[in-house]
């Protein structure tokens, strides 16, 4: 296969801000070496106030598809011809895709999470949950565990508001689900006790993140023997204080990070643009190309 830049490449790319440290052009152009297809990706700085210029730009220039990530996953969605179901009910759009009519809009944080947690064989069917933190990216994170028919939802959040938003607004899209909104760590874990069964805990919040590597979401220690599961979405670092502090809590607990969520939210990106589907053993050589970059 020639792997050559000619005047006959396709472009992707990712929009955000900053994405100096982005692994996802790692990814895509695994993908596309992979595949043999001629296409390369490219990380784009673009500053809020340019993001209309950078779409649009962009659609003249008839790349073929975008990431999109933070600061502009709500914002991007003004610029789009058309909106998939889960990217309008999470309101967040992380993939367009170009189509004759304009960018096509789609999520797959949502897909791509569900796919990280069978990867690693964490099914929430039936489970009670807690996720941790009411921001942007619980969204994706909250339809994901609704999806996945989770019996119980504990969406705790130190602003008791924007927990108590979110659960609502689920509420109404997730017709019969059961979400209930806390902000105070005693109501929770006196909550997650009543429930007499173990929880699966996602931390979809910041804390924890490089360089600040010894928060944790919650430290209450009671709260972590109350899950059997956690799952950080952060991946820098790779184990985060979150991890330990629930594998630590009790024998046979686990934890995983959220590199495979970002490895299969590219993926499934991938599988959009090209018309393909990436079989798993695809993913996991990514993977763990990925796991060695993030390693060194
Ligand atoms: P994102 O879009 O990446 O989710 P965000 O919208 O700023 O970012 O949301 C960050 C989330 O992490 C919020 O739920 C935030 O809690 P508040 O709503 O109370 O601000 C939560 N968060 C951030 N840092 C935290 C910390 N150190 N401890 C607990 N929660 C934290």
């Amino acid at each position: 296969m020639s792997f050559e830049i000619t005047s006959r490449t396709g472009l992707l790319g990712l929009l955000g801000h900053p994405v100096g440290h982005s692994v996802s052009p790692f990814i895509q152009n695994s993908l596309a070496e992979h595949f043999g297809h001629d296409l390369r990706y490219l990380a784009y700085d673009v500053e809020p106030d340019a993001l209309e210029a950078a779409v649009k730009g962009a659609y003249a220039l008839k790349i073929r598809g975008l990431n999109v990530t933070v600061p502009h996953k709500q914002a991007v969605r003004a610029f789009l011809a058309y909106e998939d179901e889960a990217a309008a009910r999470i309101g967040a759009v992380n993939t367009l895709k170009r189509e004759a009519d304009g960018w096509h809009g789609y999520n797959t944080d949502m897909p791509g999470f569900l796919r990280a947690l069978k990867s690693d064989g964490i099914n929430l069917k039936g489970r009670n949950v807690v996720v941790l933190g009411a921001g942007g990216a619980a969204r994706a994170i909250v339809s994901a565990v609704l999806e996945s028919e989770a019996k119980k939802l504990f969406i705790y959040n130190r602003t008791y508001e924007k927990a108590a938003e979110m659960a609502a607004y689920f509420t109404s899209e997730y017709p019969g689900s059961c979400i209930v909104a806390l902000s105070a760590i005693d109501e929770l874990t006196a909550a997650m006790k009543a429930e007499e069964t173990q929880f699966a805990a996602i931390n979809t919040t910041s804390a924890g993140m490089y360089p600040n590597v010894d928060d944790k979401p919650v430290d209450d220690e009671e709260f972590y023997r109350l899950c059997d599961t956690g799952v950080d979405i952060i991946f820098n670092p790779l184990r985060t204080a979150f991890m330990k502090a629930v594998e630590d809590a009790k024998e046979g607990n686990r934890a995983v990070n959220g590199l495979k969520m970002l490895l299969f939210q590219g993926v499934r990106s991938y599988e959009i643009w090209n018309d393909v589907e990436v079989p798993d053993e695809v993913a996991m050589k990514i993977y763990a190309g990925l796991t060695d970059l993030l390693s060194s």
